[in-house]
């Protein structure tokens, strides 16, 4: 009888002790989380992504939680814990990519004038390049963004097959939800985009979104008579003219949670589970890799995208036989794509003038005697091309653009 009762005892000191524990954990847990608001919304505290990567890593280490917590606090108290003003930006680049993926964020840094963060996914051995490039530029340009460099990476599931199915780079940005776990929203971007305009302008729109919207970007054309999904694709896609994800707007969280309809199965799926099926069921009939699988995907769910227009994504294609692009009439154009090469080769000499005017600009000499005004200058030179003809719309937003940001840099003087 004794020993029953020594037992009976020693269990009930056990789950005393048990409880004090769990209730241990439970208090650090929520402290931590409230430490770190930002957490929730699944953005990293205010400095460089790797640290996200490692607190990633070891989330059952429940002791070193709290340690974590604390560096957390201390990292991102200056912000306080209000409502994130960045734009993230990512960008896969690879290959002879590297200088003209700079342009591209030296347009986004030079005109924005909210905080960005960019995630540039890169092979292993423009790592050192985009590092030391980044950190060369002046202190002004560098107060306004961070960045953080990624591998080219898959999920570890069949990552031998995507990298055999597809280019290795052409396919990264369909997992960025994946990898990017803990980001909520991105603006994915080709390498071959110039901003025009602030990028905070664009990353607006993520607010106009309705319930169901959870992703953006623009028509592949405006014109169905050239359009090349309408004349050509042995695939479904979006709407008339399908899309183009060269300039594409995400909500991620909701990326991951939404179920898609699809043609595979009669039960729909998750982002993760929907990339591998319809690559297998349509790797032979799709000609631009990755754009085309959007393209499936929102032919079936054409609730979820958000289509922003044309002047958001300005390709040669608005203007190679005359300008249809009618918002870029009336607005000029955001954001500039230089798709196909015409940044680097003689085709499209007014859309070049645009990269270059951007790739030569020194850092901090005024914008517009030394960016705006040479710009113009060679522009004039590309009137014998219907796209030099319609290239003011090139400059309407541009040069409100550096108005502004010449305005802000005067009154904070
Ligand atoms: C970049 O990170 C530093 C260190 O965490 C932070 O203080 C700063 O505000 C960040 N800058 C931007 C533009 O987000
Ligand atoms: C993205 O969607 C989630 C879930 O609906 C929402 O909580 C979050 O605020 C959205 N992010 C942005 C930037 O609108
Ligand atoms: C691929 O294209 C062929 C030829 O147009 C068509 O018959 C076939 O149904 C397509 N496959 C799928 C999966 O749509």
């Amino acid at each position: 009888m004794r020993c029953y009762l020594q037992a009976f005892l020693l269990c009930m000191v056990f789950i005393f002790f048990s409880l004090v524990y769990v209730f241990n954990q439970l208090a650090s847990t929520l402290e931590d989380s409230d430490g770190w608001g930002l957490k929730e919304q699944g953005i990293p505290g205010g400095r460089s992504h790797d640290d996200g990567h490692l607190l990633r890593k070891r989330p059952g280490l429940a002791g070193r939680d709290h340690e974590e917590g604390l560096d957390r606090e201390r990292s991102s108290s200056p912000g306080k814990h209000h409502s994130d003003e960045r734009s993230h930006v990512a960008v896969v680049a690879c290959g002879t990519r590297l200088e003209e993926t700079l342009t591209m964020l030296k347009s986004a840094v030079i005109l924005s004038k909210k905080p960005l963060h960019f995630y540039i996914f890169a092979e292993d051995d423009l790592h050192e390049p985009f590092k030391n490039a980044l950190d060369s530029w002046p202190r002004t340009a560098q107060t306004k963004f961070n960045f953080t460099i990624y591998p080219i990476t898959f999920p570890e599931e069949n990552a031998k097959e995507w990298k055999k199915l597809f280019k290795p780079c052409a396919s990264q940005r369909l997992f960025l939800p994946l990898i990017l776990k803990e980001v909520d929203s991105l603006l994915y971007v080709d390498t071959d985009i110039i901003f025009l305009q602030p990028v905070e302008d664009i990353w607006a729109l993520l607010s106009q979104f309705d319930s169901s919207h959870l992703a953006a970007m623009a028509p592949e054309h405006e014109e169905p008579r050239i359009g090349w999904y309408n004349r050509f694709a042995r695939h479904p896609y979006y709407g008339k003219t399908g899309i183009n994800s060269g300039v594409m707007l995400m909500n991620m969280t909701r990326l991951r949670e939404k179920s898609f309809k699809n043609d595979m199965t009669t039960v729909p799926l998750k982002w993760e589970e929907i990339l591998m099926p319809l690559l297998q069921k349509y790797k032979l009939n799709i000609t631009w890799g990755d754009q085309d699988l959007l393209n499936i995907i929102f032919h079936h769910n054409p609730e979820s995208l958000y289509l922003f227009p044309c002047q958001w994504n300005y390709r040669p294609d608005h203007c190679i036989y005359g300008s249809n692009c009618q918002q870029a009439d009336q607005e000029g154009v955001f954001i500039l794509h230089g798709n196909r090469g015409v940044y680097h080769n003689e085709k499209q000499p007014a859309f070049r003038a645009v990269y270059e005017a951007i790739q030569k600009y020194p850092f901090g000499e005024n914008m517009e005697t030394s960016l705006l005004q040479p710009l113009e200058a060679s522009l004039l030179t590309t009137t014998n091309s219907y796209c030099g003809r319609a290239s003011h719309l090139f400059t309407k937003k541009l040069k409100q653009s550096i108005l502004s940001v010449q305005q802000e840099v005067t009154q904070r003087r």
